[in-house]
């Protein structure tokens, strides 16, 4: 059967990794994660975009190469991620060869099909999006260092594809999601006629880039580039088993700003090199501080690496997943951080977990107590948690609100049976209620395993039973309740 495939974007290499990163990445890891634990083989992608003006420039100020800026670079992102827990599959810089060489096969082989033409074109190029814009992007106030640039380049025969590309996004054969976002791209595409896309920047301009193989005084334009990581990871042109053991890529997860490179000149050149589109591209918003777009000239971008130092990584990871509903905006500071931890963590699942195993300790040495119903409410409930339909409609953030609610309902449920006063006339019947309760508790944390690793196995250890899967009714009665710690202490502000 083929891999599951999931890519986060590959990030400029320019500047530091900031939240915005960090959440597209941890999205990455949970979606990775859990596709591992309902037993499928995942394949998960990230890595850097080293080539382009804005790393160039980046590397200029600090009057070193752009190679070696991207080698300095590159271990501040991986450092990151491993803080994180990131268990990425692959993770690609695009100055390694085995991307290089792909880049060229692909435009070798495009401009063999005839898709590649060469132009001269007089138009308003954005120097800070790097790319030609139409004289209505202009108009809109959106794009600055604006130049007139009189030019002959590379072009790509992007308009040739574009009924086909409707097709493909109405039929959804490519997936955009959330909804209002495929109908941006179906508005945009049936709207105007596409422009054919320039492939190529002359060297006498920028040369950090990879040389167009048939003209050496020209680099391959970065998203042209940066694109082709995805299928370069994976060997097209070099391995075929290999690459087709993973293409087409399942979910492509990137930020609602780089929809239309996605949705727009990926699938054509897909189309162009005649291979199957990917199954989705999921456009995600935007974290912000006080409901404004974080900007290095605002000084409001949040470090992740400050916040992990100060909470511990796991926190963060259950913040950002349970914070942003998929495909909205959503606002990021420290106080709604630490409310969201004290709610959901410090005082319903780590005060469960200490409530429970103290129970069990007092009244059953420390023993999970037998059960003398199978049936509960808790079960109930729990069977009605559709785990692997959420999974596979990306559902994260609505998972993790099932979850939380269920959490929830086992502090209820311990309210309605009084276990430690029923313990004091009937041993068997608190038992139950005991036995149901912590069993829920276990399979609430496994769920929430692929968001928090390490805090969870934390959990599953104090309760023996760090290799039990998602069953309900497979923690045993008998077994021995080890000493517990404060797995979330409470942040006190
Ligand atoms: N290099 C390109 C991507 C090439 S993929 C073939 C790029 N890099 S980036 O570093 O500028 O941005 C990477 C991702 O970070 C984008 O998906 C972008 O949406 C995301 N974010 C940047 N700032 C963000 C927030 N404040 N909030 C959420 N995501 C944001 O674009």
């Amino acid at each position: 059967m083929k891999d599951f495939y999931i890519t986060t974007p590959i990030y400029y290499v320019n500047d530091k990794p900031h939240i915005g990163h960090a959440y597209t990445t941890v999205l990455a890891d949970v979606i990775h994660r859990y596709n591992k634990l309902i037993g499928n083989n995942s394949f998960f992608l990230t890595g850097l975009d080293e080539h382009g003006l804005k790393v160039q420039q980046s590397a200029d100020l600090k009057n070193i190469s752009p190679q070696e800026h991207c080698d300095k670079m590159a271990p501040e992102f991986i450092k990151l991620w491993d803080k994180l827990g990131i268990q990425f599959t692959d993770f690609i810089r695009t100055t390694e060869s085995r991307h290089i060489e792909v880049v060229q096969h692909i435009l070798t082989k495009v401009n063999e099909s005839g898709d590649i033409y060469f132009d001269e074109y007089e138009g308003l190029y954005s120097v800070s999006e790097e790319r030609f814009i139409t004289e209505k992007e202009f108009e809109s106030g959106n794009f600055r260092e604006v130049k007139k640039i009189k030019e002959k380049n590379y072009f790509f025969k992007m308009s040739k594809y574009q009924q086909k590309l409707i097709q493909a996004i109405k039929s959804d054969e490519l997936k955009i999601l959330p909804q209002t976002r495929k109908n941006e791209v179906l508005g945009f595409l049936e709207n105007q006629e596409l422009n054919d896309l320039c492939i190529s920047r002359p060297k006498s301009r920028l040369n950090w880039g990879i040389e167009i193989p048939f003209d050496k005084d020209y680099v391959t334009y970065v998203w042209f580039d940066a694109l082709i990581n995805y299928i370069s990871s994976i060997k097209f042109s070099k391995e075929e088993d290999f690459f087709y053991h993973r293409w087409p890529a399942d979910i492509h997860l990137i930020g609602k700003d780089i929809l239309t490179t996605h949705a727009v000149y990926w699938p054509t050149m897909l189309m162009s090199l005649g291979l199957p589109l990917p199954g989705s591209i999921f456009a995600h918003g935007w974290w912000l501080t006080d409901q404004e777009k974080m900007s290095k000239s605002l000084g409001n971008v949040i470090n992740p690496l400050s916040l992990i130092d100060k909470y511990g990584p796991d926190s963060v990871r259950y913040f950002l997943m349970r914070e942003m509903v998929l495909g909205q905006d959503a606002n990021f500071s420290e106080e709604l951080f630490i409310k969201r931890y004290n709610a959901d963590l410090a005082n319903d699942l780590g005060n469960l977990v200490s409530r429970v195993t103290k129970l069990i300790s007092k009244f059953y040495d420390s023993k999970i107590p037998k059960f003398v119903n199978q049936d509960s409410i808790l079960k109930e409930k729990y069977s009605n948690i559709l785990l692997e339909n959420r999974i596979k409609n990306f559902e994260i953030h609505t998972l993790l609100k099932e979850v939380t609610d269920f959490i929830q309902s086992i502090n209820i449920f311990l309210e309605e049976n009084v276990p430690w006063k029923q313990a004091k006339s009937d041993l068997e019947l608190a038992g139950d209620t005991l036995y149901h309760s912590i069993e829920a508790i276990r399979v609430s944390t496994k769920i929430l395993e692929p968001v928090m690793p390490r805090k969870c196995m934390e959990i599953l250890q104090i309760l023996s039973s760090e290799d039990l899967g998602l069953d309900w009714g497979s923690l045993q009665p008998e077994t021995l309740i080890r000493e517990q710690v404060v797995v979330f202490p409470r942040i006190v502000d």
